[in-house]
């Protein structure tokens, strides 16, 4: 699979760092899953991917379910088996690194997941889960309290939230904590992994307008998977766009997602639901076209 995938290399330089290397560069890599079954072939989720991703930048990587968004981020991650290419990240190969030698990158890549509910600790308090990572690397007590009020600060959460339980929150205010979490000891690039998906809309706008918010503030790229397309045009400055473990479309956030050239995408934009019902109808006009079109041009080519 993938050798039909256009992988275009994101053109450096288009922000953030201005034009020198880019934070992040994943160079065709692969990932395969092995398989349970004796001497079976493995499952190959990501084949040929490549992007790269520059300091204080988002770029946004939509696409179907199964197409391989959570894979590419737990890849970056070092959660997910790469068995082609390579990661660098500052300048460092970190796709083939030792687990000790990850441990040290922690601090820098950090990570929000979709579920507020399940990615905190429900057993500690907000404090605990935020001056964890502060206590292990040698911060002292009192400057880790002080840390950790910073933090729910900058996350716009009460300072008394710190002596309270994840139960105690709504899903908004649990995403703000694994938020504050992640940004504790200063990370460069955050992988965010459908981080808003499980929130109502007006939530949704409030943590994107957040993350927006932190990254003007700290300069931290993200690397944002969504399958939503209007979370992706919001947030990002450059969208990759995935099909079947591969990257079928890149570019400018706004032009991709508003005059995609792939025909994968242009499906993918026509089936993102619109609140309006007349739009719907609209919509679903134009996309039972598209897909009559589409046919009909497999026909002829085969
Ligand atoms: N640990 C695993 N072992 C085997 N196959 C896996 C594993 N994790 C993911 N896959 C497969 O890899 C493919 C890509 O999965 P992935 O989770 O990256 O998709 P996704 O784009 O994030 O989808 P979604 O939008 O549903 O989250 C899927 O076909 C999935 O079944
Ligand atoms: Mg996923």
């Amino acid at each position: 699979m993938g050798t039909d995938m256009t992988n275009l290399e994101l053109p450096a330089g288009t922000s953030g760092d201005g034009g020198g290397n880019p934070l992040l560069r994943v160079d065709n890599i692969r990932v395969e899953y092995p398989s349970k079954k004796w001497r079976r072939a493995g499952f190959v989720a990501l084949d040929g991917v490549s992007l790269d991703v520059q300091a204080g930048e988002t770029v946004g990587i939509v696409g179907e379910s199964g197409s391989g968004k959570t894979t590419l981020g737990r890849a970056v991650l070092g959660l997910a088996p790469v068995t082609g290419g390579s990661i660098v990240y500052d300048g460092r190969e970190i796709s083939s690194m030792r687990r000790s030698e990850r441990r040290s990158l922690s601090d820098e890549i950090q990570v929000v997941f979709q579920d507020p509910y399940t990615s905190l600790n429900p057993a500690l308090t907000v404090l605990d889960i935020l001056s964890e990572p502060l206590l292990m690397s040698g911060t002292g007590r009192a400057a880790a309290e002080k840390r950790v009020r910073d933090l729910l600060d900058q996350v716009y959460l009460p300072s008394d939230a710190a002596q309270r339980l994840p139960r105690e929150f709504s899903g908004g205010q649990r995403q703000r904590i694994a938020i504050a979490r992640a940004l504790c000891r200063d990370p460069r690039l955050i992988v965010c992994d459908e981080p808003v998906s499980a929130l109502d809309l007006s939530n949704q706008s409030r943590v994107l307008d957040l993350f927006i918010e932190i990254q003007e503030r700290t300069g931290v790229a993200y690397l944002f998977v969504t399958h939503d397309l209007s979370v992706v045009r919001y947030i990002s400055h450059r969208v990759a766009v995935m099909y079947k473990g591969g990257i079928v479309e890149t570019g400018d956030a706004a032009v991709v997602t508003a005059h995609p050239v792939e025909a994968y995408t242009r499906r993918l934009l026509l089936a993102a639901p619109v609140p309006d019902p007349q739009r719907q109808a609209v919509r679903r006009a134009a996309r039972k076209q598209f897909d009559a079109a589409q046919r009909e041009a497999t026909r002829i080519g085969a």
